[in-house]
């Protein structure tokens, strides 16, 4: 267990690049094994989640190799088409490696994903994308059992909402799939453009990514070798800016695609923030107090995030004014905000909405990471009270977030991760 130890208080100054982004290494990296081959990916981030993938590939017989921000992968030597129950447990999202080991090897076998800390995250939609494809998977004490006894082949896929993670794994399997996937509702995310990009240069024919139709024309993949930088992090990028909205001062972020993330920008300018965007960055300026934005309601891209809710939340805690929050995404989002109430917070919440009432003052106080992005909340709520905070973290913040403790030391803030 590690915490995050926090002096508040201290304006934020400074600029800072920004890691590569998480959701888009994660399904690139399960991509990498679609067909045999070498895939270097530079500006991979350090994480607790990209580690875990690591070790799915080693585990799969791939080659890995990492150094510094690069890594290398060499799934010429693909043995398995199986992922262990441990390393299912660690990530969640390891259930995108099903479409793209089906796609290679016509088999897959790996258990249940599970729920996570934000409520139930069910499958159904990926695994529907996947027998539209021609898929046989069986679902069994725990386990997924997966073939195409009869071979992939190309179909309409409608999906009832537009699930990021079942665009991802429709559109793995349909690389491998005979004859045109179209891929219906998909969702428009920028990581989905970022996977299709990838896709194209290990020859796949893929095309509509950003809009809510994706096709893909299925044709069997050669040895490929393959060179692709990750996309910046749109969600460190919001919680920077929030954490500079929080605690004052002025921030400029740099290697950023502000277009990402306009409307988290359109919020934080809502609340007062001075914002300034250019070509690869994002300035924030905030003096004297905020004040309540418009409502912040989540929902698909390009809505308002679900994962930069709880950011968002964290500066208004002290707000002029009433904030509303809706959380259109996930169930138990705001679990958070318990935690964020032993600072001082006023939050009330009801279902799928949370009324920030702003206070004055937050105070330090111990407090216990709940999620990624709970956490990344309450450090951002700890940098702008006064006293001292620890914030008892089992190593959510770090599957997210490259080195945040040094991150924010180098803008100004007192913070320090012991482990
Ligand atoms: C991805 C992101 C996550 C982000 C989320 C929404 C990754 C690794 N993670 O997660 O950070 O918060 O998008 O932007 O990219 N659903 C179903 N059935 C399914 C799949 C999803 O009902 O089979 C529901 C979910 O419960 C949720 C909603 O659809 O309510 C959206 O989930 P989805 O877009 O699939 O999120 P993830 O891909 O899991």
């Amino acid at each position: 267990m590690s915490v995050w130890h926090i002096a508040g208080g201290r304006r934020l100054h400074g600029s800072a690049p920004v890691q590569g982004a998480k959701n888009a290494v994660l399904p690139i990296m399960a991509a990498s094994v679609l067909a045999p081959g070498e895939t270097e990916l530079t500006n991979v981030p350090e994480l607790r989640d990209v580690d875990a993938t690591l070790r799915i590939l080693r585990g799969l017989g791939c080659r890995v190799e990492r150094e510094a921000d690069a890594v290398y992968i060499d799934s010429s030597a693909l043995t398995r088409a199986e992922i262990p129950h441990g390393l299912m447990r660690e990530l969640r999202s390891s259930v995108i490696f099903l479409g793209a080991l089906l796609a290679r090897c016509g088999e897959a076998r790996l258990s249940m994903p599970g729920g996570c800390e934000l409520g139930p995250r069910p499958i159904d939609l990926h695994l529907m994308a996947l027998r539209a494809l021609g898929a046989d998977i069986e679902e069994r004490g725990g386990e997924l059992i997966c073939s195409a006894p009869e071979g992939l082949r190309g179909a309409a896929v409608a999906l009832p909402l537009p699930s990021v993670g079942a665009t991802e794994n429709a559109m793995l399997c349909a690389c491998a799939a005979e004859g045109e996937t179209v891929i219906m509702n998909a969702a428009r995310e920028p990581e989905i453009g970022e996977l299709q990009a990838f896709l194209r240069t290990l020859g796949a024919d893929v095309s509509g990514a950003g809009s809510a139709t994706v096709r893909v024309r299925g044709r069997r993949l050669r040895p490929f070798r393959a060179e692709h930088r990750i996309m910046p992090d749109r969600i460190v990028s919001a919680t920077l800016l929030a954490a500079c909205a929080a605690a004052g001062g002025e921030v400029e972020l740099l290697g950023v695609q502000p277009q990402h993330f306009s409307t988290v920008l359109h919020s934080l300018s809502g609340c007062g923030c001075d914002i300034m965007t250019g070509t690869g960055r994002v300035r924030l300026r905030r003096e004297g107090n905020l004040l309540a934005p418009p409502p912040v309601i989540t929902g698909p891209y390009p809505a308002f995030p679900t994962d930069a809710q709880p950011l968002m939340l964290a500066a208004c805690l002290k707000a002029r004014g009433t904030s509303v929050f809706v959380e259109n995404v996930f169930q138990n989002r705001f679990r958070f905000a318990e935690e964020l109430c032993r600072l001082g917070a006023r939050i009330h919440t009801e279902g799928r909405v949370a009324v920030v009432t702003g206070v004055d003052e937050l105070h330090g106080a111990p407090a216990v990471a709940t999620d990624l992005r709970g956490g990344a909340a309450l450090i951002i709520a700890a940098l702008s009270a006064s006293g001292e905070t620890d914030i008892l973290d089992s190593g959510h913040v770090a599957r997210g977030y490259e080195r945040f403790d040094r991150q924010l030391a180098s803008l100004g803030a007192d913070i320090e991760l012991r482990d």
